[in-house]
């Protein structure tokens, strides 16, 4: 019998790629999605029609069922039904500048959606609760490389709030409940059917055709830009590495990245941090076009610097980041075209 992972978020860029990652080593998933229209919910769809085309083997393996994180009755038939084993839950409200407009977004997804969930894994026992957390919860910190026992107490935004909170949830619920869950800082995700609303993919749009670019902080943001097969390498790795309780834990040097409960967090970045002008460099190259650059100041909620220490991750479950820039820009670019045909 094949093992069941339910992954929430499912239409959405990082969501997509691990259902059809997980569905090739195996796996049955069941994901579900609100498609909700913060970017164009034709690529959404596009993705999900992309799965269920696929090959009659990995089509079996696959249901899709739409769904919000915020409709408890419905997330709880779909837990009796399907009693995942493992979920991945990847739906949230992401975006930081977003968030600035629309706060209520990110209390009912990310928050409210996140509880409702964990509440499901709680009561059906689920043997392992992945979720995503971001780079953002490092808010104002300026050490870099970004440590998973640095503090984190500092967010900058409302969406790094609410990823913090996440983490603090899932550790009150590894502790209550026994529940074993690993929060993962996923650190500007990029590659093909990427998000729209992403820097790269405006970008490449916006020089495609002749319009300008608006580049903050006049590009000298560091940021790790990490390739999704980096991220679904690492999914597929830590899903069956399951926490477990540690009774040696030292209470009285409490690391955040540990607990006596059954609960881990992870960087997953590239440990590689590039300025953004030197990543718009390679954007041009790759597409053979100048981009008309509008050179502006930081942007409210904005970080300056993201770069991830992947020491403990690679510790957990041996992993080294494989794509290099220039090639997952490329990769990129290549889907962009074909998808658009342009
Ligand atoms: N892509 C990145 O660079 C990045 C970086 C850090 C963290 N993350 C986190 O990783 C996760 C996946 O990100 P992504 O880039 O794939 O984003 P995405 O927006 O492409 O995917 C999220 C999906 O969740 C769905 N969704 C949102 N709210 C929902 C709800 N209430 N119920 C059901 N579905 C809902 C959306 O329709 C979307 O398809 C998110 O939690 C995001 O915050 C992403």
């Amino acid at each position: 019998m094949s093992k069941k992972v339910l992954i929430t978020g499912a239409a959405g860029f990082i969501g997509f790629h691990s259902s059809k990652r997980l569905i090739e080593e195996g796996y049955e998933v069941i994901g579900i999605d609100n498609f909700n229209n913060y970017y164009d919910v034709k690529l959404k769809k596009a993705r999900i029609e992309y799965i269920e085309k696929s090959k009659k083997s990995i089509h079996k393996k696959w249901k899709f069922i739409k769904c919000d994180l915020l409709e408890r009755t419905k997330l709880d038939e779909i837990f009796d039904k399907y009693n995942p084993e493992y979920v991945l839950n990847l739906a949230a409200q992401a975006g930081v500048r977003y968030s600035i407009d629309n706060p209520s977004e990110y209390i009912n997804s990310n928050i409210v959606g996140f509880m409702n969930l964990i509440e499901c894994c709680r009561y059906n026992e689920v043997k392992h609760f992945i979720y995503a957390s971001s780079s953002s919860v490092y808010g104002g910190n300026k050490t870099i490389p970004f440590k998973e026992d640095q503090g984190v107490n500092h967010p900058v935004s409302l969406y790094a709030a609410t990823k913090r909170s996440n983490e603090l949830i899932a550790h009150t619920y590894s502790h209550l409940y026994n529940l074993p869950s690993t929060g993962l800082r996923f650190f500007t995700v990029y590659g093909p059917w990427g998000r729209p609303d992403m820097a790269y993919y405006i970008f490449t749009s916006k020089i495609l055709k002749g319009e300008p670019i608006k580049i903050f902080n006049h590009g000298k943001m560091l940021r790790d830009f990490t390739y999704i097969d980096d991220v679904t390498n690492v999914i597929s790795k830590i899903i069956h590495k399951i926490p477990k309780s540690n009774i040696k834990f030292d209470l009285s040097n409490p690391v955040p990245s540990k607990s006596w409960a059954p609960f881990k967090i992870f960087n997953v970045g590239n440990s590689n941090p590039m300025e953004l002008i030197t990543f718009i460099k390679i954007i041009e190259n790759k597409l053979g076009l100048k981009a008309k650059k509008e050179l502006l100041s930081m942007q409210l909620g904005d970080v300056e610097a993201t770069s991830s220490d992947l020491g403990l991750i690679d510790e957990w479950v041996g992993f080294k980041p494989e794509t290099s820039i220039e090639k997952g820009i490329e990769i990129f670019i290549n889907w962009y075209k074909d998808y658009y045909n342009i």
